[in-house]
C-alpha cells in the first residue's frame, strides 16, 4: 500500500523507494527520504504525543508568525499544534503519491479559536515524487469579512554539517535581521553561509532557492504564492534555552521557510489562497 495510516501519523511510499511521514499532529511532515536518505531534521529530544509543536521536519506556522501583542494565540499560531483530518489519497500514480489534510476553525480547541474568531478552511496537499515532494497549503475565507494572516512552511533541513552549508538564490535582497533587533540589511553574498545564530527574515525572494549540503548533494526549493524566506539557526545559546532540541544538534541543520510574513496576507470573505513549495533532491 502506498499510503498507511498507523497511531495518527501516515506513512506514504513512491515506487521508486522515496518516502514520506505527516503526523496528523500539525500536519507535520516528519520524514522524508531520497535513495535512503533522510533528508529532514528531527531533534531527538522533539516531543511527539501531541502536547507541543514538532522540533523539526516541516511544521506548519499559521495565521501569526512569531507572537503578537493583540491575539492572544501561542508563538506561530495554531496550525503547528492542532489535530489536522486526515482527507484521503488524491491520487497514486507511478509518478506521484499524493494525500491530502484539512483543518476547520471548529477543529479547534476553544481557546485556540477565541484567539482568532474566524471561520476558515486550511487544506494541505503533500505529494511524493521519486526525488520531489511538493507542500501546499490552501485556505478558504469562510466568514463575510476580510482577515489577514501570516504563513510559512517551517522546513528543517536535516545538515550532514552546518559549516558546509551555503543557500543560493538571496543576494540583493532586503533581510530583516531577527539576531540585531529587527534592524534592515541588505544581502551581499551570492551564497549564504551559517557561523553563529541566523535568523533573518529575507522579503520579496524570487520562487527559486537552492540549499546546497557540501558535496553530498543539494536540494532546490520552488515557491508558489509566498513572498518571504526565513533562515534560521540557533547556533549554540538559543540552542541550549530549548527543551526539546539537543545541544549539538545545530550543527545537523538548517531551516529554510518560505513563507508570507513580512506583512499581513488579506483574505476577503468567501476568497480563496493558496501557497506551497516543492523540494527536490539534486
Ligand atoms: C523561526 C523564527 O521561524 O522559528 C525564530 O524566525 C524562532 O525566531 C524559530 O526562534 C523557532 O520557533 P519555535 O516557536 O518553534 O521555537
Amino acid at each position: 500500500m502506498p499510503v498507511e495510516e498507523k497511531n495518527k501519523v501516515i506513512y506514504i511510499s513512491h515506487p521508486s523507494g522515496s518516502t514520506a511521514e505527516v503526523a496528523l499532529y500539525g500536519a507535520t511532515v516528519t520524514s522524508w527520504k531520497v535513495a535512503g536518505i533522510e533528508r529532514l531534521f528531527v531533534s531527538k529530544e522533539a516531543i511527539r504525543d501531541g502536547s507541543k509543536a514538532i522540533r523539526g521536519g516541516i511544521p506548519l506556522v499559521f495565521p501569526i508568525f512569531g507572537t503578537k501583542e493583540n491575539i492572544q494565540l501561542p508563538q506561530h499560531g495554531f496550525a503547528r499544534n492542532s489535530y489536522w483530518e486526515f482527507v484521503g489519497v488524491i491520487h497514486d500514480n507511478n509518478e506521484e503519491v499524493s494525500v491530502r489534510f484539512t483543518l476547520k476553525d471548529t477543529q479547534l480547541e476553544s481557546k485556540l479559536r477565541n484567539g482568532w474568531p474566524y471561520s476558515f478552511r486550511l487544506t494541505y496537499t503533500v505529494t511524493l515524487g521519486e526525488k520531489s515532494i511538493n507542500t501546499v497549503l490552501g485556505l478558504k475565507n469562510e466568514d463575510e469579512d476580510t482577515f489577514e494572516f501570516n504563513t510559512l512552511l517551517h522546513t528543517y533541513f536535516n545538515a550532514p554539517n552546518i559549516a558546509d552549508v551555503t543557500v543560493d538564490g538571496l543576494k540583493s535582497l532586503n533581510f530583516i535581521d531577527k539576531v540585531a533587533n529587527g534592524i534592515k540589511e541588505l544581502e551581499t553574498r551570492d551564497q549564504v553561509t551559517i557561523h553563529s545564530e541566523v535568523d533573518r527574515i529575507y522579503c520579496n525572494v524570487p520562487n527559486h532557492l537552492q540549499v546546497n549540503f557540501g558535496k553530498d548533494y543539494s536540494i532546490s526549493i520552488e515557491k508558489t504564492g509566498l513572498k518571504d524566506t526565513v533562515v534560521w539557526n540557533p547556533w549554540i545559546e538559543k540552542s541550549k534555552a530549548m527543551g526539546d532540541f539537543d545541544n549539538e544538534e545545530y550543527h545537523n541543520m538548517i531551516c529554510v521557510e518560505v513563507g508570507s510574513v513580512a506583512d499581513w496576507v488579506k483574505l476577503g470573505g468567501g476568497e480563496s489562497w493558496t501557497g506551497g513549495q516543492t523540494l527536490c533532491v539534486l
